[in-house]
C-alpha cells in the first residue's frame, strides 16, 4: 500500500450526535494529519456547549469552519480552493460566517483576513477554548483572530465529541507541538513547543471510550516517544522541575504501560514515533502487553546520512538500522511503516539510491511518500535552495513508490495461510456482504459477514490478497471479546 500526498489532503466533513436544543448550524471540514481530526472533535465539543449542532449541508450552515494543514504547499492550495467554494455559497446565504482553524491560521495569522475576504475568523491550534468569545465578536460584525500559542494547553479537560465515528476506533491526543525542528517542517512553528497531557485525563478518556463500546484507540502526538508528564508545562522546561516532580514524572513507556493495564482488552496504537526518541523500553512494553498492537509508524524521511543531517534528523542510517533490528528482535512480527521525503535540497542520485537501499533493508509494510515542498520560514527554506528539478523529484518519487508497492505485496503475502485476530470496523466499501477490519499489524482484511458484528474481535484465516488487502474467512470469535 503506498499513499501519496493526495490522500493526506483529502478533506472530510464531520458530523456529530446533535444536542436537541442546539439551533445554530455548524459545518466543519478537516484537512491533514490525524491530530487535526482529533482537534476538530475538541472544537465540536466546545461549540456543542455554545448552541451549535453540526450539519453536512454547507448551504444551511450558520458557521463554516475549516481545520487546515500547512505541511505542504498542495495542502494549502486545497484549502484556498475550498474557501472559493464557500465564497460562492455565501452569496446565497450572506449570514454565513467562515472561520479558519489549524496550522494555516497559525502560519498566516492576520494576513488571512487580507488575502481571503471570505474569512471572518482565524483561530490557531492552541486557541480553541477562546472560540465562544471569538464567535461573539464575529456575531457583532467584527473580524476575530486568536493565534496565541500556549505553554500548557493540552485540552485534557475537554471531552471530545466523536465525529463521523465508526463506534469502534478513536483518537486520543497525548502531546501537542514539537521541539524537534526538522529543517523542512512547519509544525514547530504552527503548533508550538511540545507539551504533554496529564496521564490521568488520558486514562479517564480511554475508560469512557471503553464504556461506550470502543475497542481500539490511537495515542496521538507529533512525536509520541518524547511524551513526558511532570505536572504540566513545556517539555524543554523539565530541567526546572522540582526533584519531586522529576521523581514522579511519566515517560512514554510508562504511559503505554498504564494505558495497557487500564483497559486490558482495548487495542492500543500510537503515532508518530520519531527514531531518535524511540526507547527500547517502549518496545519492551509493546512486547509485554498483548493489547498493544504490533505496528510502529517510524518515519525516516531519507536513507542518506548527508540528507538526514541536513534535515536535522538526529540519527544516522546505521542507528536507524540498529533500531529496526532491535524492534525485530523484541517483536519479530512487528509491522513497520514509513514517511519519506523525496528531492530534499541537494539530494543526489547517490542519496536517492541510499533511500532505495534503506527501503530494501526494512521492507516496510506501507508508507507515505512526498516530494519535498519548501515551507516559508523553515530552516531549509532560509538556508537551502529548492534545487531539485520537478521532473527529477517526480521520477525519484515514482521509483520510491514502485519499490514500496513491491515491499507491500511481499509483506501482505507473508500473512497467507495464517489465522489472525481482526477487529471489525464496518462493512467493506466494495461489498456489503463482507466486513472490513484490521490486524494488529494494521493490515486491512476483508471477509464474509456471517453472524459477526461491528466491534467483534474475529479470528480470520487468510486465503488470498491484493497488494495491501487480505481476503479471508472467519473461523471463530477471538477470546478477547
Ligand atoms: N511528526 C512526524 C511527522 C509530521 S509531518 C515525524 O516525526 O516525522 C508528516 C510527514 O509529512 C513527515 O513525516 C514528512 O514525511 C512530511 N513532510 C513534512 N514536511 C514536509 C515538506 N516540507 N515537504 C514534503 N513533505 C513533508
Ligand atoms: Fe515535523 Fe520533525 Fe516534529 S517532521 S512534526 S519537526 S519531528
Amino acid at each position: 500500500m503506498e499513499k501519496t500526498i493526495d490522500e493526506t489532503v483529502q478533506g472530510s466533513v464531520l458530523d456529530i450526535e446533535n444536542k436537541k436544543n442546539n439551533t445554530r448550524k455548524l459545518y466543519i471540514e478537516s484537512y491533514g494529519c490525524q491530530m487535526n481530526f482529533s482537534d476538530s472533535e475538541i472544537v465540536a465539543s466546545i461549540l456543542a456547549n455554545e448552541g451549535y449542532s453540526t450539519t453536512k449541508k454547507l448551504e444551511e450552515a450558520d458557521l463554516v469552519l475549516v481545520n487546515t494543514c500547512s505541511i505542504r504547499e498542495k495542502a494549502e492550495l486545497t484549502v484556498r480552493k475550498r474557501l472559493a467554494k464557500f465564497n460562492a455559497v455565501k452569496k446565497i446565504n450572506p449570514k454565513m460566517k467562515v472561520g479558519v482553524l489549524g496550522c494555516m491560521a497559525e502560519r498566516l495569522k492576520n494576513k488571512f483576513l487580507e488575502e481571503e475576504k471570505i474569512v471572518d475568523m482565524v483561530v490557531g491550534p492552541d486557541a480553541y477554548k477562546d472560540l465562544p468569545n471569538l464567535i461573539q465578536e464575529i456575531d457583532e460584525g467584527r473580524d476575530a483572530v486568536n493565534v496565541v500559542l500556549s505553554k500548557d494547553e493540552t485540552y485534557g479537560d475537554v471531552a471530545p465529541v466523536r465525529l463521523n465515528s465508526n463506534g469502534v476506533t478513536a483518537l486520543v491526543s497525548i502531546t501537542r507541538g514539537c521541539d524537534n525542528m526538522c529543517t523542512f517542517c512547519v509544525v514547530p512553528f504552527t503548533r508550538g513547543r511540545e507539551r504533554s497531557r496529564d496521564p490521568h485525563s488520558i486514562i479517564d478518556e480511554i475508560n469512557t471510550l471503553w464504556n461506550k463500546g470502543y475497542k481500539e484507540i490511537t495515542l496521538l502526538g507529533q512525536n509520541v516517544d518524547s511524551y513526558l508528564w511532570y505536572g504540566g508545562g513545556l517539555k524543554k522546561e523539565f530541567e526546572k522541575a522540582t526533584d519531586m516532580q522529576k521523581a514522579t514524572s511519566v515517560d512514554f513507556s510508562s504511559l503505554l504501560e498504564m494505558v495497557a493495564l487500564a483497559q486490558t482488552k482495548m487495542r492500543i496504537r500510537f503515532s508518530t514515533s520519531n527514531p531518535q526518541d524511540m526507547s527500547l523500553e517502549a518496545i519492551r512494553v509493546m512486547a509485554k502487553y498483548e493489547n498493544i498492537c504490533n505496528h510502529i509508524h517510524l518515519p525516516v524521511q531519507s536513507g542518506s546520512n548527508r540528507i538526514l543531517k541536513a534535515m536535522n534528523r538526529l540519527h544516522t542510517r546505521e542507528e536507524y538500522f540498529e533500531l529496526i533490528d532491535a524492534i525485530r528482535k523484541i517483536i519479530p512480527d512487528c509491522a513497520i511503516s514509513q514517511d519519506m521525503i523525496i528531492g530534499f535540497p541537494t539530494e543526489t542520485e547517490e542519496d536517492h539510491k541510499d533511500t532505495l537501499s534503506l527501503m530494501d533493508y526494512v521492507k516496510y509494510e506501507y508508507g507515505y511518500m512526498f516530494s519535498y515542498s519548501e515551507r516559508p520560514g523553515t530552516m531549509a527554506a532560509r538556508k537551502l535552495e529548492d534545487d531539485i528539478p520537478e521532473d527529477t523529484k517526480q521520477r525519484r518519487l515514482a521509483e520510491v513508490i514502485a519499490l514500496q508497492r513491491e515491499h507491500c505485496q511481499y509483506r501482505t503475502e507473508q500473512n497467507l495461510g495464517q489465522v489472525q485476530e481482526i477487529l471489525i470496523e464496518g462493512a467493506s466499501k466494495k461489498s456489503d456482504a463482507h466486513w472490513m477490519g484490521r490486524s494488529s499489524q494494521n493490515t486491512v482484511a476483508i471477509f464474509p459477514k456471517e453472524h459477526y458484528k461491528v466491534g467483534d474481535f474475529v479470528l480470520v484465516k487468510m486465503n488470498d490478497c491484493t497488494s495491501a488487502t487480505l481476503l479471508g474467512e472467519a473461523v471463530g470469535l477471538s477470546k478477547n471479546n
